[in-house]
């Protein structure tokens, strides 16, 4: 069975999204611990009522790199996934975990990287945008791909409009990977 360690900043709904499968047995893993920069992150709320670990990190501190770091590899993950976290993982942390650590991330990269993906497609005008699950490595949204799926831009969309259309392949997109992962060697 994998272990799969969770970082996040935020809401969770994409976490929720991979433990709901997991939950349903649709995926052959455990989430050991979800691992928040943000004390109020639903995320973690979500975590401790599925009694999973939830843990607040202060990145405010400058131990975080290495505490972060430290207590990832104290759970001995197969993977880290990255779902809303809103930070860079540091070098060390990537060479830690080579083709171990993975994101979603709102638009279909390369393109729109980086903060409000979202936001980008909408304001350069393309006509279809979507959402990408890549690996992570030292650059902003630069690794490689593993799956996108592609969401039509509307007509008078706005930017929560079409986030919300993303995410809704994002909730689809996510545990199909996180499945794909779990079933390998
Ligand atoms: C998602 O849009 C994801 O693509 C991006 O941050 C958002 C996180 O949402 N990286 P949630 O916390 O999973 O609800």
């Amino acid at each position: 069975m994998k272990r799969f360690v969770v970082l996040v900043s935020g809401r969770g709904s994409n976490f929720k999204a991979i433990l709901d499968e997991i939950q349903k047995g649709n995926i052959q893993g455990e989430i050991v611990a979800v691992i928040s920069d943000n004390h109020h992150a639903k995320a973690l709320d979500i975590a401790r009522d599925a009694g999973i670990e939830a843990i607040f990190g202060n990145a405010k501190s400058e131990e975080y790199p290495q505490w972060l770091l430290g207590t990832v590899q104290s759970y001995e993950p197969d993977y880290v996934l990255l779902a809303g976290y809103m930070r860079i993982v540091p070098p060390e942390f990537v060479s830690a975990f080579p083709q171990r650590i993975i994101n979603i991330h709102p638009a279909l990269l390369p393109s729109f990287p980086g903060l409000h993906g979202q936001r980008q497609a909408l304001e350069y005008g393309v006509k279809i945008s979507g959402c990408t699950v890549h690996y992570v490595d030292e650059g902003m949204d630069t690794g490689k791909i593993i799956a996108q799926r592609a969401v039509p831009v509307l007509e008078g969309d706005t930017e929560e409009t079409l986030s919300a259309r993303i995410l809704k392949e994002e909730h689809q997109l996510y545990p199909a990977v996180v499945k794909m992962l779990a079933e390998q060697e």
